[in-house]
């Protein structure tokens, strides 16, 4: 228990992240008792508030994003956790000022710091918080650091060597939520608890893989970020390249953090690199534009609220790449993602090849399908295997069946990625957080690509809200068969 931090910092209290996200998910560790009877939370804001307005406003929030109840005994045990702290990320007299709002030392000598915040403040707070002696005791305390971790690969450099300027790697957990969501983990499960997938998980039966992160909605109010990052930064270079690393990595030795993040850094530093010439055939950007989704007019990226007039940031990438290792080699991964899609869908597809015989000639050759094995991640947590089976009838003809498994049982509930990662940050366990060289490798990758970007400055592709992107994303596949699955 005396390893437990006893308090816990968010920088950023009333920003979107900590609203929509943080706020939320310890309210629901709370509700099932895992937060520890000691632990503090202080919201670090701006805003002039006083403790009772902090309430209030986390009351609100919760009313919108919580089933449980927000009265009786747990709520009152929630709110009472707080301490609201004024304070400018900017100013080292608000941290010192932090100090003394902080359970006293020696008996609380814990405290995770949550850096919810825009990437371009992370080095002032690492910085203050140094300055006041925040950083130590060594080991202790911890930093949390969201995603995008730098721009691009040198700022990144930049900004892991200013972290272990003032903080052991073992402070720092950079968090990628994509990792805490179940059936990402569910994954690992579904490829090395059974028999029955692994010996085909590899070149010899496998055609491609395509991981799909659609979303509907748009950048929301997000523009001051999102209009400097773009899908790229902002989805592929972590969620997507994460998600392939667990579709592809050799089993780790043991579920440990390093052993699983070596895996993972084996199959990112075999990705082969895209060359100049080649970044068209292997990465397409385009930019929503006005259209439609669930019979709502909506506008186009360019008439979002500041967006910089003529913005060429894309807010669908798609990218093709190439493992080039024993398992995968010539196995293309297909990744895309965008928002203002036609629905929330984020599907891993996996295609299987032909058999190498043709036996069942009755069936037209075109009727013929070959095998998936679909893994949906949202908005259901669900399985399906696409098998032939024989068509009733006098013919010997074929058909496609679908084997549909939901992962959750009817009386379950998903957890939010964030509840199972804040909890591993209070333990601990640093297994679903990434390591710097992960981080490093995928800038490697898809800096050529930004580079690329930064130089044709004329024109983006555009497709209409409520679509499936722009069609200049076929033209990524390697063969006439492949097409894009959409969702479930
Ligand atoms: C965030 C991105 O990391 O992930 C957002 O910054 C995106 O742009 C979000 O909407 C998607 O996450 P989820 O869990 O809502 O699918």
């Amino acid at each position: 228990l005396e390893n437990l931090p006893c308090s816990f910092v968010i920088f950023g209290a009333t920003g979107d992240l900590a609203s929509n996200k943080l706020l939320p998910a310890l309210f629901h560790l709370e509700v099932a008792s895992r937060l520890g009877e000691r632990l503090t939370i202080v919201a670090f804001s701006r805003r002039d508030w006083t403790l009772d307005s902090w309430r209030e406003y986390l009351s609100s929030i919760l009313a919108n994003k919580v089933k449980a109840k927000l009265e009786g005994p747990v709520f009152e045990r929630f709110l009472a956790r707080f301490r609201y702290h004024r304070g400018d990320l900017n100013d080292v007299e608000s941290y010192r000022a932090l100090v003394a709002n902080l359970p006293p030392e020696p008996a609380c000598s814990r405290t995770v710091f949550y850096l919810a915040i825009k990437p371009a403040d992370f080095a002032v707070v690492i910085k203050n918080l140094q300055a006041v002696g925040l950083n130590q005791p060594r080991g202790m305390n911890r930093v949390v650091i969201e995603k995008p971790f730098g721009e691009d690969l040198e700022s990144a450099q930049v900004l892991n060597r200013l972290l272990h300027q003032y903080l052991d790697e073992e402070q720092v957990y950079r968090i990628d939520h994509f990792l805490g969501k179940e059936t990402v983990q569910n994954l690992l499960v579904f490829r090395f608890a059974n028999t029955l997938i692994e010996p085909l998980w590899n070149r010899n039966f496998i055609d491609h893989v395509q991981i799909t992160v659609a979303e509907s909605i748009g950048i929301e109010k997000r523009a001051d970020y999102y209009d400097r990052a773009g899908a790229l930064r902002d989805m592929l270079q972590n969620h997507l390249m994460q998600l392939m690393t667990v579709v592809a990595m050799e089993p780790p030795v043991a579920l440990e953090a390093d052993a699983l993040r070596d895996e993972k850094v084996k199959v990112l530093r075999s990705i082969r690199p895209i060359a100049k010439r080649a970044i068209h055939a292997h990465a397409v950007r385009a930019q929503y534009a006005l259209g439609n989704i669930d019979g709502q007019t909506v506008v186009g990226y360019q008439q979002e609220e500041n967006v910089e007039i003529n913005s060429l940031t894309e807010t669908f990438v798609a990218a093709k790449f190439y493992i080039d290792n024993w398992r995968w080699r010539g196995v293309p991964f297909y990744l895309r993602t965008g928002k203002r899609l036609a629905k929330q869908a984020s599907l891993i597809a996996i295609r299987f090849k032909h058999p190498p015989q043709q036996l069942f000639r009755e069936t037209p050759l075109e009727f013929i399908a070959p095998n998936w094995v679909l893994l949906s991640i949202q908005p259901e947590q669900s399985m399906r295997l696409e098998i032939h089976v024989k068509q009733p009838g006098l013919d010997m003809d074929t058909r496609v069946m679908q084997m549909n498994a939901s992962f959750l049982k009817t009386d379950e509930q998903a957890l939010d990625a964030y509840e199972t990662l804040l909890l591993d940050v209070i333990e601990g366990d640093r297994s679903l957080f990434i390591r710097f060289d992960e981080v490093e490798w995928a800038w490697r990758i898809v800096d050529p690509i930004l580079k690329h970007w930064l130089v044709e400055r004329e024109f983006i592709p555009i497709y209409p809200s409520g679509s499936w992107g722009p069609t200049e994303a076929n033209r990524l596949f390697d063969n006439d068969d492949q097409t894009w699955r959409n969702e479930l």
